[in-house]
């Protein structure tokens, strides 16, 4: 097990002319952590990464790993592995001098290189094949190739920039859970980056979102997804309708309607977050643990394993219920036209700030 590094970053700024790539992040990423950058394009992952690699030098702040200040090292004395989003493999090596190259330029043995490689091929899964040319490779092989490669060195750090973009979904999702299980074999610090929120769910133990160079929320996959910090949050990570809220005498109100509300009420202005799986339809409003919301069906869409049910609430907001197609509760749907209670247990009943965080910086 590799002795893993926890990296701090400090108010680091990056900017092309008048574009903030990144704008004063500060993010700590605790030793062997896998914390994935999750943001739409042109957020600024790919520079927080450069930086982290030390291929980006920052306008300003601080990277250290450990106790160690990085900003001025150059990438191949930061002990950093670094997997690009195109591979960027040596077309014209063999597999084998693909993944021993970082160990030559370390100026290693050669007979220690070819047991490291051996090893390192291992690791990935590709036993047998370091004579193989790289244009001889599936996708999903030079995947691993360029993983065995990041991981040959024995790195403390391990950086990802969206190494699984290329493949078709069945190899993303089996690859997902293999790289989870290298990480927690290995136990390498790790950032990875993707703008697939579902596989940032998957995989991390600690998300972080980030729009327009700033850094929004750092979260755990369920906090992130249950409580989270902006409407961004919201409607980046899953399906969410926000419907703003009323205060009145302390209490938080829509339509008229006294919400009960799970954790806290945040100050300022702020909305209800619905999300579709969340929603169920009461048979009546007689369940008290139920914030109530009348509403008329628009629609009903079945989708095999599942179903979305439009509808429109008294206030005109249109929202969406997604429910697991079991044979009763598909017999009972309502159809068009007709009146339903759409019910959100209180302890799903989560108000969102507005915030002015998310503009443009
Ligand atoms: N070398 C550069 N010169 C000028 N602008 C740049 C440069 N590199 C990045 N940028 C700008 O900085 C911002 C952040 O870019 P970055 O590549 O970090 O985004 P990203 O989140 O990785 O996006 P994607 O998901 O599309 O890869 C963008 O507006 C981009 O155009
Ligand atoms: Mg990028």
């Amino acid at each position: 097990m590799i002795k893993a590094l926890p990296i701090h970053i400090q108010q680091v700024v990056k900017t092309y002319g008048r574009i903030h790539a990144l704008d004063h992040v500060d993010l700590e990423i605790k030793s062997g952590e896998f914390l994935t950058l999750l943001g739409p394009s042109g957020s600024g992952k790919t520079t927080l990464l450069m930086v982290l690699a030390g291929f980006t030098r920052p306008d300003s702040g601080s990277v250290r790993f450990g106790d160690r200040e990085v900003i001025r090292t150059p990438p191949h004395k930061r002990d950093v592995g670094m997997v690009f989003q195109n591979y960027a493999l040596f077309p014209h090596m063999t597999v084998a001098g693909n993944i021993g190259f970082p160990l030559r330029l370390r100026g290693v043995q050669k007979d220690d290189i070819h047991q490291r490689v051996e090893h390192a091929l291992s690791t990935v899964q590709l036993d047998g094949l370091g004579d193989r040319r790289i244009d001889q490779l599936s996708g999903g092989q030079k995947q691993r190739v360029a993983l065995a490669r990041a991981i040959v060195f024995e790195p403390r750090i391990l950086l990802m920039d969206e190494p699984l973009s290329a493949l078709d979904k069945k190899l993303r999702d089996h690859m997902q859970i293999e790289l989870r299980r290298l990480h927690e074999k290995l136990g390498i610090t790790t950032v990875y980056v993707t703008h697939d929120q579902r596989e940032a769910l998957t995989m991390s133990d600690r998300v972080a979102v980030i729009n327009h160079g700033r850094l929004i929320q750092c979260d755990s996959p369920r906090t992130i997804y249950d409580y989270p910090a902006s409407p961004f949050v919201a409607n980046f990570i899953g399906e969410s309708t926000l419907i703003p809220v009323k205060r009145s005498n302390g209490n938080v109100v829509l339509d008229g309607q006294v919400l009960k509300v799970s954790g806290a009420v945040p100050d300022g202005r702020c909305s209800l977050m619905l999300r579709p799986e969340r929603l169920t339809i009461l048979p009546d409003r007689r369940n008290p643990d139920y914030n109530v919301f009348p509403g008329v069906v628009e629609e009903v869409v079945f989708q095999g394993e599942s179903f979305v049910a439009y509808a429109v609430l008294e206030s005109g907001t249109h929202v969406s219920m997604r429910g697991i197609s079991q044979r009763e509760t598909v017999a009972s749907l309502p159809s068009r036209g007709k009146a339903v209670l759409l019910g959100l247990h209180w302890e799903e009943t989560v108000l969102i700030p507005e915030a002015n965080e998310d503009a443009p910086g």
